[in-house]
Formats: structure tokens, sequence, C-alpha cells
């Protein structure tokens, strides 16, 4: 089918037309064959719990009357091919016989899942990232799907915001490095849609992750110019990797709903950065825009397409109110066209209207999905998004240890999976427990409640299911008394060699609608890891979360600290790779965790202000800082430990001054100064000394993952020109101006030296 493809493009080019003016004409004829409702269809789209769980399509369901009146421009959500099979045919038979889309939320894997995309950013491993991507489109589409919400760039600096998860952590660059990946992981590089390739869909365009006190959905408030310099950057690197289609968000910018905000969707997305595909709503975004306070669904769908929106995902606003706003001149038939144009265009890419079934073959599903392969995939990875927080020595555990592994998510394989998983395979995750019983002996226990308050154990826990089905009757909670609980567990630590406790955050403690107020470890659990502790053995914590935590106290009293965050379908096996040294640790975090909630929102790249004060200096009078806490983080970005020391020397320049159009070198040496071969994650930052508008005192620009032998040296050159020095500056141009630049080496933001490079 590709080499079809291929083939009719190359002939197009051939007879002097770009395969560009084939689409173009291709959906010429089309829309001047369809009827003005036909058009407002495509703009629609559905899920619906029918063809997410339904067998078969039925002539009741509400979805398939209105396919049958070719009101549904996609559908989201399912994963069944015989079902999506079904609607296609239907889609394909009537009107303007318009295949639909299959959208779904691939998020970090789909049936083989992968460690959630805070996690996987910890790896800093961008070839794995789009391996993993590569991977997720290839089993998503064996089911039929054709269209992936993702990936999620938002920039994140506050550990509240439960969709912190998400994302790939609080630094623009590394997440626009991160953003590439993705994309090209999904669609692949050659501009062709192949069968295993799908197209992706950017979000949440824009600036969510800057929700006010990282409350979810809250509103938004930064100036254009610190958005375009410390969250926009993902976006755009998206835009220019050629993802198909963006989400818009919840939030508000600039008083206006992200989702009908033109600055956002048409001046900048479309027209600064070039973006040409469609933009899709998050879902019941449009009508949430009556809850904003800008007018009635009427109203709000018209100023939505107006901005620049093209699909409304499950507001009913476009299918339901733009015939009557055309009627009365509230928009023009062009705003429509527009719209309709660029999702049959999608769809064109796509190949749908060549094979509106090219996706759906149900054969594949057997030969691609769940493989073993992917799942070796998935561990090697997992190995490399455990950060080591901390270690006095008790890692990596000898052959023939004998642990107590404890802690209610030692063996909870929803913990395991992360937030937003649809399709995985929860029976056949690997927990911790299983993981480490594999390979030593073990004994388990639960050892504690998750939260000592029931109500709030109960809400969390089953907040979701009492969404979606209010019938639902939940499981009961607390059965077995906390003491008993923490008794058990001190017993088998008693019986041990070692405790491997597993605390922390369960899934449905991040992701979607999971704000908190308090990013600390539960109170139920820290009373088990004192327990743990009082009783003299090593106690080595192994932390589930989708969100940096405050953990000075566990920094203070255990003796390891392994992050694993979730890591998906083969977590637990990869854990114990890293436990028994099997995989050298070399993730490195990518926000930076606080020392208390009063730090938030806290990220290594801001400003200096007028009144600085060092990082981790006293308090003192009018300077900017604390009374009663220091600025600096407990763990800085890009910080993260390894069973080997890397010594790293001063950078140095190949030239101490570089012209605009010039480049310079900057070399730094590494040296693995401990007995086991190790992965470096070499960072470079830096700071432009003085500038027409402040800049941060510290800004990634470059990083290099390297291998290195045990008592060997490596070289790292990275090679700067201007563009790697641009910032947007008051007038939003993207500029480098000329001057003095502090450039910064080392293993993590806090830790460089540097050396000064002038710019002429
Ligand atoms: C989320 C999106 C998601 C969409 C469809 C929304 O609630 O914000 O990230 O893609 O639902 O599932």
């Amino acid at each position: 089918m590709k080499r079809l493809f291929f083939l009719s493009a190359l002939f197009a080019l051939v007879c002097c037309s770009s395969p560009k003016s084939d689409m173009d004409r291709y959906v010429d004829d089309l829309m001047s064959r369809m009827t003005l409702d036909q058009k407002i269809g495509q703009l629609n789209l559905h899920s619906s719990p029918g063809f997410i769980s339904a067998e078969r399509v039925t002539e009741e369901d509400e979805n398939t009357k209105m396919l049958r009146e070719g009101m549904l421009g996609g559908i989201y959500g399912g994963s069944n091919t015989a079902v999506l099979k079904r609607a296609q045919e239907i889609a394909v038979e009537a009107g303007a016989g318009i295949p639909l889309i299959f959208g779904m939320d691939v998020i970090h894997g789909h049936e083989t899942v992968f460690p959630i995309p805070l996690a996987m950013s910890t790896s800093w491993n961008i070839d794995k990232i789009e391996r993993a991507a590569r991977i997720a489109a290839s089993e998503a589409s064996a089911a039929g799907i054709n269209w992936v919400f993702s990936p999620m760039v938002d920039i994140c600096r506050d550990a509240r915001w439960g969709r912190i998860a998400e994302g790939a952590g609080e630094d623009p660059y590394l997440g626009g490095e991160i953003a590439k990946a993705f994309v090209r992981g999904y669609q692949g590089t050659d501009g062709v849609f192949d069968t295993d390739e799908v197209m992706a869909c950017v979000k949440h365009y824009a600036l969510y992750g800057a929700a006010e006190g990282g409350r979810d959905y809250n509103s938004v408030f930064l100036s254009r110019q610190e958005a375009m310099n410390g969250y926009m950057v993902p976006y755009r690197e998206a835009a220019l990797a050629g993802a198909g289609s963006y989400m818009s968000s919840f939030n508000e910018f600039e008083g206006i709903p992200a989702t009908m905000n033109k600055w956002l969707m048409d001046d900048v997305l479309r027209k600064m950065w070039g973006f040409d595909g469609f933009i899709v709503s998050d879902a019941t975004a449009v009508v949430e825009e009556v809850a904003h306070g800008i007018g009635d669904l009427q109203e709000v769908s018209a100023r939505s397409l107006q901005a620049g929106l093209d699909m409304d995902m499950n507001s009913d606003g476009f299918v339901g109110t733009l015939k009557q706003s055309l009627k009365e001149g509230r928009i023009k038939e062009a705003d429509i066209d527009r719209a309709c144009r660029r999702i049959l265009e999608a769809k064109y890419k796509l190949g749908l209207f060549e094979d509106p079934f090219r996706y759906l073959d149900e054969g594949r599903r057997t030969e691609r999905v769940f493989t073993l392969e992917n799942r070796a995939f998935a561990r090697e990875l997992a190995g490399e998004c455990q950060v080591l927080l901390k270690n006095d020595g008790v890692l990596p555990l000898k052959p023939g240890t004998r642990v107590a592994v404890v802690g209610p998510l030692a063996d909870n394989a929803s913990a395991m999976m992360g937030t937003w998983t649809t399709s995985s395979r929860r029976d056949e995750t690997v927990t911790v427990r299983k993981g480490l019983a594999e390979r030593t002996q073990t004994l388990y226990a639960e050892g504690s409640w998750l939260f000592r308050d029931k109500e709030t154990e109960e809400s969390v826990r089953y907040g979701m299911m009492k969404v979606f089905r209010p019938d639902f009757q939940a499981p009961g909670v607390h059965e077995v008394p906390q003491a008993v609980l923490i008794a058990e567990a001190v017993a088998k630590a008693m019986l041990s060699d070692v405790v491997i406790a597993c605390v922390g955050e369960i899934a449905e403690m991040n992701g979607e609608g999971a704000s908190r107020s308090d990013v600390s470890i539960p109170d139920a659990q820290v009373e088990l890891l004192r327990a743990l502790k009082a009783t003299g053995k090593p106690v080595v914590m192994v932390l589930f979360t989708g969100r940096p935590l405050v953990l000075v106290d566990e920094d203070r009293d255990m003796n390891a600290i392994l992050d694993v965050m979730a890591l998906g379908t083969e977590g637990g096996r990869a854990i114990a790779d890293v436990l028994f040294g099997d995989v050298n640790p070399s993730a490195k975090l990518t926000n930076s965790y606080p020392r208390s909630v009063g730090q938030l929102p806290l990220y290594y790249n801001h400003k200096n202000t007028g009144r600085p004060h060092g990082e981790y200096d006293a308090y003192k009078k009018f300077v900017s800082c604390y009374i009663d806490e220091v600025n600096g983080p407990l763990y800085p970005f890009g910080y993260g430990l390894s069973y080997t020391s890397f010594d790293y020397s001063a950078p140095r320049l190949s030239s101490s001054s570089v012209a605009m159009k010039g480049s310079v070198d900057v070399t730094v040496t590494v040296t693995n100064t401990g007995s086991r071969d190790g992965d470096e994650t070499v960072q470079l930052y830096i700071h432009d000394v003085y500038a027409t508008s402040t800049r941060p005192v510290k800004e990634l620009r470059a990083f290099r993952k390297v291998h290195i032998p045990a008592g060997q040296s490596a070289d790292v050159t990275f090679t700067l020109t201007a563009d790697d020095l641009k910032y947007y500056n008051h007038e939003l141009e993207y500029v480098c101006e000329p001057g003095d630049f502090e450039v910064m080496t080392g293993p993590n933001s806090r830790d460089v030296q540097t050396v000064l490079l002038t710019v002429k």
C-alpha cells in the first residue's frame, strides 16, 4: 500500500504537480459535492460507550444514527476492530461516503505499556522514546486506530498538578526534543502514513500545565513572552516536526478560553509556525466555554470556529448550532469550509480515501500486539526510567539477598501501569512482588493502608468509577486494621536482609482531575516507613508517583530511594534489574523536587530578580527568599545517581567569542571514577548575562547521553550556534542578542562549571 502511494506521488511529481496539489484537487472535488450538513458533520467527533464496549454496532446506537446521517467525522475511544470496521462501513455507505477517523488516548504505549511520559522523560533517551512511540503506533493501528491523542507536551513547574505525569517535565528544550521524538515515532519520517503509523495529536494547546495553583482546569496567567519562552517551545517543535493535528486545552489564556483563542491557534500555531493540520477541541471544551462565561452554546461554537478550531469533541456545539449561526450571518460558509477541508486533508494524508479499511485488518493484532519483542523493549526502557535519588551503599543488592517486599504498592498492577492506560493488560503486568520473586527469596506484606482517612482512600480509589458508573458499588477499604498490616510487615522485615518498601501514589492519585495540595507520601504509608526504619534493617524505598514529591524525611531516613514513578507492563522485572545491579541506573529528574509545598511553583530556569539569594543560603532580610525554607529544591532538575561516579572537567571553548553566523565547540571531559560501566547524561546550560529582557539564570540548550566504561574518560563536544542562544524578546521576535553568555556544563542543573562566551 505504501509503495502504491509512493508511486502515485511520484507519478504526480513527474506530471509537474505536487502530491499536495493532488490532495487539493481531490478535496476540492469532494467538497463541491458535499452538502452543508455533510460538511458540518465532518467537524464533529464523538466518543460513545457503545463504541467502546459493544460487540457490534446496533441500529439503536445513537452514534450509528448520526453516522447514517453523516453527522460524525470521527470516533474516539474504541479499540474493538470489528466494531470500528462496522462503523466505517456505515460511514462510507452514508451520504458523502467519507471515511471516519478513529482516535484514541494512546499515551504511553497501547497493550504493551511503557513508563508514564514523565518517567520516560527521565531516561533522556530520545531514540528510545521514539521507538516506544513507534511500537505504540504499531499496536494501536493494529486495532484500527489511526489517530492518537499524544504527545502531551505541556510544560509544568508545579507538582500539585496531577497531569504533570503525562508530560516531560519542566524544561522547554528537553520537552521539545521529546515532543519531536513522539511525532517521528507515531507518524514516521517520510511524510507518508504506512498502516503501522498513525497521526499524532499534540496536546493540550496551550499552556494547560500553567494552571494556577496546580488545580486542574484552572486559569492560566502568564505574559505572552513568558508563555513563548517557558512553555510554547515543545508545541512549536512538534509543529515543525510535522505533527498532523493539535488538541486545544481546557484553560483560558489572557481572558479567552484556549479553545477559542485566535492568538494561540491562528496567529502563533498556524501563521508563526506554519502548522497546516487540524485542531480538535479537548473533550467538551467547546460547551465548557459557556461556564467560562463567554456565551451560550451557539455563541461559543461560532467563536471557536472563527478562532481556528476545526473539530468539536463531545460538545455537539458545531453540529448543533453552526447552521443557525450561518443563517443569522454570525459565521460565513467559508469558516465551515476551511475547517472541513483541514479534516478531509488529514483523512487524505492517512490514505483513508484510497482505502477506508486500510487500518482495519483484524489479523494484524496477533502479529503486532503485546509481542515478546515489545515487552522486552518495555523492560529495557523501564530500566532507564528509574531515578536513584539516594543510595548509602545498600544498592545494588547482592545475589542471594533475602528481601522483604512490602507496601500497598508492592503488588499493585494499577500503580505499575500509571495514569492513562486505555487498553493495557492489567492482569499480565509484572509487579515488584512478582519481579523480585522471580529472582530471589522474598517475603511479602501489604504493610499499610493508602491513607489513614477512610473517606479519602475510598474517594481516591474509586472516584473515577463513581463518575462513569453512578451505580458502582465500591469494595470496602481498611478492612484489615493498619496496626495488623504494619505488624506483619515488621515481622517479615525481621526475617529478611533488606526491606524493599513500595510506597507513594496509586495511578488514581495523579493524571487528570487529580491535583494535590499536599505533595507528600500519604500519612498511613509514612507510618509504615517509620516502623520499618525502627527494625534497624536497611530500607530501600521504591517510590511510585506521577509527580515530584516532598521527600525531606525519607531522604534523611531511608537507606536508598529509587523513584520509579510508574513503569508499565514490565515494571517489576525492570525494578529487579536495577535493584540487583544488572542495570546501572542512569535516569535523571526532569522536574525539580521541592522541599515543601510552599516553594511551588519550583523550576530551575527561574529569573534572578533584583534581589537574588543563593539557592541554599539561610534566610536574610530584604532579599528574595523565605523565612522558613531555602530557595533550592531537595533534588534539582537533571539530578540522578548511578552505581558508579562521574567526574566532570571544566568546559572548554574552541574560541572565547563567536560571530552571529559562526559556531563554537564546547567540550567537557567526563571520567567514570567508579568500578562499574555507566551511562551519563551530560547537560549544557546557558545564561544570557545582559539582554534586552530579563533571562533565566540557566537554560538547558543541549545534552548527550554517553556510555563510559569504568575508569575511562570521554570528551563530550557540543556545537553551539546563535540559534541555540535565541529567545523570544519583548516584541516576541525570536532573536540572539550579542554580548556575554555563561556556558555551563555538568551532571545536573545545580552542579555546573562555567565558561564565558562572547557573541559578536
Ligand atoms: C483529556 C484529554 C483526552 C480527552 C479524550 C480529556 O478529558 O483532557 O487529554 O485526550 O479527554 O479522552
